[in-house]
C-alpha cells in the first residue's frame, strides 16, 4: 500500500511533532528543543528530545528516533501506512482509496475474514468458560493458581467437551466450513467428516502485537495426550515470527525481555509482575522472532526447561539471539522445572532473585560443555581447555574476546599462559585471527576501521543538516556514491537533491523508508552527536578529518569489491592519488563558495 510522495509529506507538514508527541509523554521546552522521558526505555532523568524546527525526536539514552510517523509507528504499533492513515484522519488530510490489484486484495480479504473468525472462536471460548459448560476448565486454571484477572487479561477459554459444537455455533452464525478449515479450527476425515479441533481443552488465544487473535493452543485438562494443541500455521499465523505474550509484553518498558517455552509460564510470570515474558509458539526459536524482540529489549533472558530439552533449546537458541544483535543471559530454575512451578512454590521474590543471577550465555555454554569432559583425566582436562578456546575464537570483536578470555580463565581456574596458547594454535590451525589473540592489544582491528568510516558518514551527514551551509564544499569531494552503506547512500542522494534545490528537509527523508527500523537508523544520522567545536579553524580541520576519512572508507570499500587485472588496478592507483590529494586540502569555512 504506497502513498504519494507528496501526499505522505502534506500528512507528515500538518502534524506537528511536538503537539502529536504532547499527547503521550510530557514535554518541557528547554532551548530549541523539547526533553522528557523516553516512552520507550526505562529512565529516570530525560533523555528524549524532540525537535521542532528538524521535525524528530530522537532518545539519547535507547537510540530510538525518527519523525512523527516513527513515533507513532512505534508508541502505536502501527505499520507505515497505517501510521499515515492514523496521522491523515487526525489532522484531516483525505487519503485516496487504496487500488489493489485483485490478487492481493483476495489474500487480504480471506485474511480479514480469518482473523474474524478467530475472533469469534476466542469468544466462544471465552464465553463457555465462563458458563456452566465451562465449570471444570475454569476450575482447572483456579488449580493451577491463575486469578480471574489474569483470565481474563489473556483471554483465556475452554472449549466443549464435544466434539462439535464450535463448528455448529460457526455455521449458525454463517461462516463457511471451508474458511473455519483454512483457519485449523476444525479437522476432517472420511469417517467423522467436519469435527473441532479442540474439545476438551482450556484454551489459549495466540494473539499478535496488535492484540488480533491469529491461533489457539489448547491444554487439556488432565493427563491426556496431547498435552498442547496449536492451530497449524495459515495465513495469519506464522509461527516463526510471533511470540505469545508479546502484545502484552511490549509496553513492559524494561531493558531485557523474558523468553520462555510454556503459554502458562509466560501467565504466571506475568501474574507475578513480570509483564516482560513471552514464549515461543511450541516450535524452536527462530531468528524472525529474534529480531521482534530486538524492538523492544537489548537483552533476553532465557527461562527454558531445566531438563536436558530444555538446556538444548537454550543452546540452540544463544546464537540466533547473538545473530541478532541481542545479548542472552540464562536464568536458573533448580530444582524446579520452569518459571510456574518457581513462582508457585516460592514465590515472585525469588524469581527476581534468579532473574538478578542471571548467567552469562557464554559460561552457560562452557559450563554444559564442561559436562562432556572429566575434571580427574588430564587429557580430557586438556580437551575442555582446546574447547574453550575454540568457542573464545568464535569472538570476532577482540575487546570481547580478551574480556572473556580472563574471565573464563578466572572462572575455570585455567593458567592464562596455557590457554592463549591453545587459542594461538587453534587459530593458526584455522587461519584466522591468529595475531589477534595471540597479542592483546585493544587498538585498531579491521571492525574497528570499519566502524570509524561508518561513524565519519554519520558526522558528514548530519554536519550537512545541520549546517547546510557546507554543503557547497562537501559537495566538491564527496559524493552520494562515497557512501559504503547502502542506507546512508540512499540517504545522502536525497539529502544531496534537497541541498541543490534549497533546503534539507530531514524529517520528509526519514518517510522514505517504511520500516521503523530503518526510520530510526536514519533518524540517527541526523543526530550523530558532533563534539563541541569552539573555534573556526578547529572545526575546518575536523570537517577535513571527515571528508577524507568518508573518502577513505569509500577508497577501501570499492577496492574490496574491484576485480583484479590492470583496468582495476589502474582505477585503485587512481583512487589513492585522489585520496593522498585530499590530505593537502584546506576547507575554509568562512567564505563557503566555491
Ligand atoms: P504445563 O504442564 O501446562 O505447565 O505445561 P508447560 O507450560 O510447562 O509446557 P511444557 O514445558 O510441557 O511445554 C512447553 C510448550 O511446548 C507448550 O506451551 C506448548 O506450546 C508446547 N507443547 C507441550 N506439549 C506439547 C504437545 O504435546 N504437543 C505440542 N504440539 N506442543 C506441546
Ligand atoms: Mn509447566
Amino acid at each position: 500500500m504506497y502513498y504519494p510522495d507528496e501526499l505522505v509529506e502534506e500528512v507528515r507538514e500538518k502534524n506537528d511533532i511536538v503537539d502529536v508527541i504532547s499527547g503521550y509523554v510530557r514535554l518541557k521546552k528547554q532551548g530549541n528543543n523539547y526533553f522528557g522521558l523516553c516512552p520507550f526505555h526505562n529512565e529516570k532523568s530525560p533523555s528524549f528530545s524532540v525537535s521542532q524546527n528538524k521535525q524528530m525526536f530522537h532518545c539519547f539514552g535507547c537510540g530510538a528516533g525518527g519523525n512523527v510517523f516513527t513515533f507513532v509507528m512505534q508508541y502505536e504499533n502501527y505499520t507505515f501506512p497505517e501510521a499515515i492513515g492514523y496521522l491523515a484522519e487526525k489532522a484531516g488530510v483525505a487519503l485516496p482509496e487504496v487500488s489493489y490489484d485483485e490478487e492481493a486484495r483476495k489474500k487480504d480479504n480471506r485474511r480479514a475474514r480469518i482473523l474474524e473468525l478467530n475472533k469469534t472462536a476466542a469468544k466462544f471460548y471465552y464465553y463457555m468458560l465462563r458458563s456452566p459448560q465451562g465449570a471444570y476448565g475454569m476450575e482447572y486454571l483456579k488449580n493451577r493458581a491463575l486469578r480471574e484477572e489474569t483470565i481474563n487479561r489473556f483471554g483465556l477459554g475452554c472449549s466443549s467437551k464435544y466434539s462439535d459444537e464450535l463448528l455448529k455455533y460457526l455455521r449458525k452464525q454463517g461462516y463457511s466450513d471451508e474458511l473455519m478449515r483454512e483457519a485449523g479450527l476444525v479437522n476432517f476425515d472420511e469417517r467423522n467428516g467436519l469435527y473441532d479441533k479442540f474439545w476438551n481443552r482450556v484454551m489459549f488465544p495466540i494473539q499478535d502485537v496488535n492484540h488480533r487473535v491469529i491461533g489457539f493452543g489448547g491444554r487439556v485438562m488432565g493427563d491426556g495426550k496431547p498435552k498442547y494443541l496449536n492451530s497449524p500455521e495459515t495465513i495469519v499465523f506464522d509461527k516463526s515470527r510471533n511470540l505469545y505474550g508479546l502484545n502484552h509484553a511490549r509496553t513492559s518498558r524494561k531493558n531485557h525481555m523474558i523468553l520462555c517455552e510454556g503459554y502458562m509460564d509466560v501467565i504466571a510470570m506475568h501474574q507475578a509482575g513480570f509483564t516482560e515474558a513471552v514464549a515461543s509458539l511450541g516450535t524452536a526459536f527462530t531468528s524472525g522472532q529474534a529480531s521482534l524482540l530486538k524492538r523492544y529489549a537489548k537483552e533476553v533472558l532465557l527461562t527454558y526447561d531445566s531438563d536436558e530439552a530444555g538446556t538444548k533449546a537454550a543452546l540452540r537458541a544463544i546464537p540466533i539471539l547473538k545473530e541478532a544483535g541481542l545479548t542472552a543471559r540464562i536464568i536458573h530454575l533448580e530444582p524446579y522445572k520452569d518459571p510456574d512451578e518457581l513462582i508457585k512454590n516460592q514465590g515472585a521474590e525469588e524469581f527476581q532473585k534468579r532473574i538478578d543471577a542471571a548467567e552469562n550465555s557464554f559460561f552457560f555454554e562452557i559450563r554444559v560443555l564442561q559436562k562432556n569432559y572429566r575434571i580427574d583425566d588430564p587429557t580430557s582436562q586438556t580437551e575442555f581447555y582446546r574447547a574453550i578456546a575454540e568457542k573464545l575464537c568464535g569472538f570476532p570483536e577482540e575487546l570481547e574476546r580478551e574480556n572473556y578470555f580472563t574471565a573464563v580463565a578466572r572462572e575455570f581456574m585455567i593458567q592464562p599462559d596455557q590457554l592463549r596458547k591453545l587459542v594461538v594454535s587453534y587459530a593458526a590451525r584455522m587461519g584466522g585471527i591468529p595475531e589477534a589473540a595471540a597479542r592483546p592489544k585493544p587498538t585498531t582491528g579491521k571492525n574497528k576501521q570499519e566502524d570509524a568510516g561508518r561513524t565519519s558518514q554519520k558526522l558528514l551527514l548530519t554536519w550537512l543538516v545541520d549546517e547546510p551551509e557546507v554543503y557547497p564544499i562537501v559537495r566538491r569531494y564527496i559524493q552520494p556514491e562515497d557512501f559504503t552503506v547502502e542506507l546512508y547512500r540512499k540517504t545522502a542522494e536525497r539529502l544531496y537533491a534537497d541541498m541543490e534545490r534549497g533546503a534539507p528537509n530531514p524529517a520528509a527523508i526519514i518517510s522514505m523508508f517504511t520500516e521503523e527500523e530503518e526510520q530510526r537508523e536514519v533518524a540517527e544520522l541526523f543526530n550523530t552527536k558532533l563534539t563541541e567545536l569552539s573555534g573556526g579553524a578547529e572545526r575546518e580541520r575536523a570537517l577535513q578529518d571527515i571528508i577524507y576519512r568518508v573518502k577513505q572508507a569509500s577508497f577501501e570499500y570499492a577496492n574490496e569489491r574491484s576485480g583484479e587485472g590492470p583496468e582495476a588496478l589502474m582505477r585503485s592507483i587512481e583512487k589513492k592519488r585522489e585520496l593522498e590529494e585530499l590530505r593537502k586540502v584546506h576547507i575554509s569555512l568562512k567564505s563557503g563558495s566555491e
